[in-house]
């Protein structure tokens, strides 16, 4: 890994989907392949336009979606190729199992991906017909083995909480995830996301509990089989930390490239227009591919900073939540940093209400 660089990320957005899963409320369409050529394209060039105006080399590039391994391997790593790297850039792509295959995977080695997300979701065949999903269980298999025979590292993404799942469903699901020895987890509580068929369908809303007992769950199984919770939602053997969230998680600066994705340098954050049309057009015409923009006053960019850091295992300065005997079992405070307790983890946003002003804890230290 660089220390010698500042962290610099590009995240390509691909939004193009399949089929649209029903709790998913990403920008993705199902009925767009045909712009997938001319996407792709004003993505290469809306990079080199941004590289010749300055933008730093990469020490990350993550393209998301979507699903990014729908499109063809050649069309995505022609965008890799615009993007400069660090020697050691990591670089993922996200994949859907079903869309795998050796060919896909060994052009991307070659164009120089070294990681790939795959979204697994369940391992339970009910489940992952009640999420929508259209892959089943051994495309997931067969994608993980080549996954661990092709790439240094490679995550697996895993969703608890949808509509039928049992206890033991998600057991299984964890257990059948490790057999595959993924070097990184990431476990999500299935959110109920506005303007989804989920949203509209009351009854297949998960269950506040049910989610903490299987996060607990997921906490011991992963925990045990040598995974390091290090983010809310995110575990990883020592040195497979994904680089790229950490980026997002610590303010890092990054450029979003493709509809949709945002930005955030110098101190300024930006977003894409929302479609892919606008964005092809956009770029066509050489005007800027911005929705809006803001800028965070140093107060409140200080305080999303202690609320983003809280929810890792960096925690924050200790100081940055009040001495208050309700917080107790929820943080582990020591001289210097305050982390969340796997309580504190399951009431994280009620925790992090709590954080003091960072102008209010400059003035009490000073007390
Ligand atoms: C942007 S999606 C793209 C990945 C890929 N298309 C897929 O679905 O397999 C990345 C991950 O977000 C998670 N995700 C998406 N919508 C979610 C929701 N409503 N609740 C919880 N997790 C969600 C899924 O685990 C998914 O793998
Ligand atoms: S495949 Fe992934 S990005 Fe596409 S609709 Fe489903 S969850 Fe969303």
């Amino acid at each position: 890994m660089s220390h010698d660089l500042t962290p610099f990320g590009y995240y390509v957005h691909v939004p193009f989907c399949a089929r649209r899963c029903d709790y998913c409320a990403f920008a993705t369409w199902t009925d767009r392949a045909d712009l997938i050529d001319d996407y792709l394209r004003a993505c290469r060039t809306d990079i080199e336009r941004h590289v010749a105006a300055g933008a730093p080399p990469a020490t990350s590039v993550f393209f998301g979606g979507g699903t990014p391994s729908l499109v063809p391997a050649t069309a995505l790593t022609d965008v890799l190729a615009a993007v400069p790297r660090t020697p050691d850039a990591e670089v993922t792509v996200e994949c859907n199992p079903d869309t795998v295959t050796p060919e896909l995977f060994a052009a991307y080695a070659r164009a120089g991906v070294n990681r790939v997300s795959l979204g697994v979701q369940s391992m339970q065949p009910h489940v992952l017909h009640s999420l929508g999903r259209t892959h089943d269980v051994a495309n997931v298999r067969a994608a993980a083995a080549l996954a661990r025979d092709t790439f240094p590292t490679f995550n697996l993404d895993v969703i608890y909480g949808g509509a039928g799942e049992t206890l033991e469903d998600w057991r299984h699901t964890l257990q059948s995830v490790l057999a595959l020895e993924p070097p990184h987890v990431s476990a999500y509580a299935l959110t109920v996301e506005a303007g989804t068929p989920l949203a509209d369908d009351a009854a297949r809303h998960p269950d506040d509990d049910d989610q903490a007992d299987k996060y607990l769950l997921a906490t011991d199984l992963l925990r045990d089989a040598g995974l390091v919770w290090y983010e809310i939602s995110n575990w990883a053997r020592p040195g497979h930390e994904c680089r790229h969230n950490w980026l997002y998680w610590s303010q890092g600066e990054y450029l979003g490239v493709g509809c949709a994705a945002h930005s955030h340098r110098d101190g300024r954050r930006w977003w894409n227009v929302r479609t892919p049309e606008r964005y092809i057009d956009a770029v066509g015409a050489k005007r800027s591919t911005e929705a809006g923009a803001e800028r965070l006053e140093p107060d409140a960019r200080e305080l999303e900073g202690l609320q983003l850091a809280l929810r890792t295992r960096a925690g924050v300065p200790s100081g940055a939540l009040p001495d208050d005997p309700e917080l107790r079992s929820l943080v582990v405070v020591d001289d210097v940093v305050t982390t969340l307790t796997i309580e504190g983890r399951l009431l994280a946003n009620e925790v992090a209400l709590r954080l003091r002003h960072p102008a209010s804890v400059a003035g009490s230290s000073k007390t």
